[in-house]
């Protein structure tokens, strides 16, 4: 067994303070994304990870990848009938966490989560290549599948049935649009005093800004 104890970087590249905060979260997210994705070491800036509720009471994770963002929220994509999907029929809150080493930062945002309209998830659908288009009709996400082949000769069959046609969204395929009410932004600091900012939705539709001892 190998001990990690050691294991420990130093946080010092950038600091976060109140008064060079954007006023708006997702204002300061925008430009906390921009960065990421000019940063070479970031792979997938977008790319982030998804807890949701599940019924015996723990939390799940998983990664998915962020498609879109407006003033209204952050929007994914992903199987209707998947785990997730189901998690958030019974609740629709959800944790949503980025986290890029390469600049020493992460975002945890708590959010409530709903569809988005079918119109948007055609237009994204449809903008997708082929091979991805078939692919949400091949995998019945998170179910329990017999073998690989299953998934191999699904894909034959559904290759057929779309043979020249323009390939469809599956009903059970679509966006979700996470509603942020709690967004917190870390930055990593030398001898672990990093920086948190939070920002909290208040009864106005304002956002307050406070900061959380690291
Ligand atoms: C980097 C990365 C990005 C992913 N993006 C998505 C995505 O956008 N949508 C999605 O449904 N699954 C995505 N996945 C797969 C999910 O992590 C997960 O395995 C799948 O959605 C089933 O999750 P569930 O059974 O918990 O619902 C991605 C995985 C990784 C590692």
């Amino acid at each position: 067994m190998e001990n990690l104890h050691d294991h420990r970087k130093v946080y010092d590249k950038f600091e976060l303070i109140e008064d060079q905060v954007k006023q708006n979260p997702i204002e300061q997210f925008r430009n906390w994304l921009l960065e990421a994705q000019e940063t070479p070491s970031v792979s997938e800036a977008n790319a982030m990870s998804v807890s949701t509720l599940e019924s015996d009471g723990c939390p799940r994770t998983r990664m998915v990848l962020l498609k879109s963002y407006t003033w209204e929220g952050f929007v994914f994509y992903t199987n209707y009938d998947s785990r997730k999907g189901k998690a958030l029929v019974d609740n629709p809150k959800a944790c949503l966490h980025f986290f890029w080493p390469g600049l020493e930062r992460q975002i945890i945002i708590k959010a409530i989560l709903e569809r988005v309209a079918d119109n948007l998830s055609d237009g994204y659908f449809s903008s997708r290549p082929r091979g991805s288009q078939l692919g949400a009709w091949v995998s019945p996400q998170s179910m329990e599948i017999p073998n690989k082949d299953f998934l191999e000769n699904r894909l034959l069959e559904i290759e057929k049935e779309w043979e020249g046609k323009e390939v469809g969204r599956p009903t059970n395929w679509g966006g979700f649009l996470a509603k942020p009410y709690e967004i917190e932004f870390w930055q990593g600091r030398p001898n672990r005093l990093h920086d948190r900012i939070l920002y909290t939705l208040t009864n106005d539709f304002d956002w307050k800004i406070s900061r959380l001892a690291p």
